[in-house]
């Protein structure tokens, strides 16, 4: 693997869920790959489980890590090229590209959807310059379309706990008083499909995700009805991909309750957290038993390790 932007380059996915347990058990047996390399992450947006979980994965192979944030302390960054630079932007990404890649094997980038372009986020120009620019390896640690991995942290945790071979796994829209990027539910859509899931969208109107993501799966507007016979429940809040970055609605009357979770197969509970208590989910359900939010955020190590390890072996 060259870089990770999305759940294709993981190739076949259930070797890759396999290469991850067994990296999950015996984490320290890599360190050689790692040594005397360096992985830089950096964040244009906030983050607490990506960054710990992406810098103790690299730790684990035996990496150095630096860690920037680049609102906090780094030079406001230019993007667009072709402007003149007499604003509050005193760098050019297309040199601190560059020069971020000579100080490193790999670089992790965090950079969410902006909501200003539809086309720039959907062609995923930010990371796409760092992988055409900076020399080395990109991981994508959230950036405007996808967070794979999530998605693959996701399908590890699933893996892990469910009791039939092809589970029922709802995907569904909840309230959030902001407006947030399509990026989790996109990458959530690409590996349930991707692992052959029973899988099913549930939202109101007007959330439907980007078609190249959303491929074929099942979209169901009433969400009772989804939730019937589930195994997995996975909340998440997105704003609309048609009208585009809008907030379309904020109907408590889709918050995850008990009520509910009582039409699903006892279903375990997903979200990949930071979670908005009682827009999206009730309290009494993601401090239940069957809430997973805690090891689902912990596989995200695993996840991450999968991923750096299979660039180190093609370095
Ligand atoms: N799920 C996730 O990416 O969490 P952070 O935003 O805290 O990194």
């Amino acid at each position: 693997m060259r870089n990770y932007t999305s759940v294709h380059d993981l190739g076949d996915l259930k070797a890759a869920v396999k290469e991850a347990l067994e990296v999950k058990k015996t984490p320290y047996d890599f360190q050689e790959l790692g040594k005397n390399k360096t992985m830089i992450l950096l964040f244009f947006n906030s983050s607490l489980r990506t960054r710990l979980s992406t810098q103790k994965a690299a730790q684990n192979l035996g990496m150095n890590v630096i860690v920037l944030d680049v609102n906090a302390g780094a030079w406001k960054l230019e993007g667009e090229r072709g402007v003149i630079m007499d604003g509050d932007k005193p760098e050019h990404l297309l040199e601190a590209i560059p020069v971020i890649g000579s100080y490193c094997d790999i670089i992790g980038v965090r950079a969410f959807a902006k909501f200003e372009d539809k086309k720039e986020d959907y062609e995923e120009v930010v990371i796409n310059q760092f992988i055409k620019y900076s020399g080395v390896p990109v991981v994508s640690m959230e950036a405007a379309t996808a967070h794979p991995l999530q998605g693959f942290a996701d399908i590890i945790t699933i893996e892990e706990h469910k009791k039939v071979e092809r589970p029922k796994v709802v995907l569904t829209w909840a309230p959030h008083p902001r407006a947030l990027p399509q990026a989790v539910p996109n990458s959530f859509a690409q590996f349930a499909q991707a692992a052959d899931y029973d899988f099913v969208i549930t939202h109101p109107e007007g959330y439907e995700l980007a078609p190249e993501f959303a491929g074929d799966a099942k979209v169901e507007y009433d969400q009772k009805k989804a939730f019937e016979g589930a195994d997995f429940i996975y909340a998440k809040n997105w704003a609309s991909y048609n009208d585009y970055g809008q907030i379309l609605s904020k109907d408590r009357a889709w918050t995850v309750d008990e009520e509910k979770m009582a039409l699903t197969n006892n279903a375990c509970f997903m979200h990949c957290l930071p979670v908005r208590r009682n827009m999206i989910v009730s309290d009494d359900v993601i401090e239940a038993e069957t809430s997973l939010v805690v090891p689902q955020a912990a596989n995200r190590v695993t996840s991450a390790q999968l991923v750096i390890k299979r660039i180190l072996e093609n370095l």
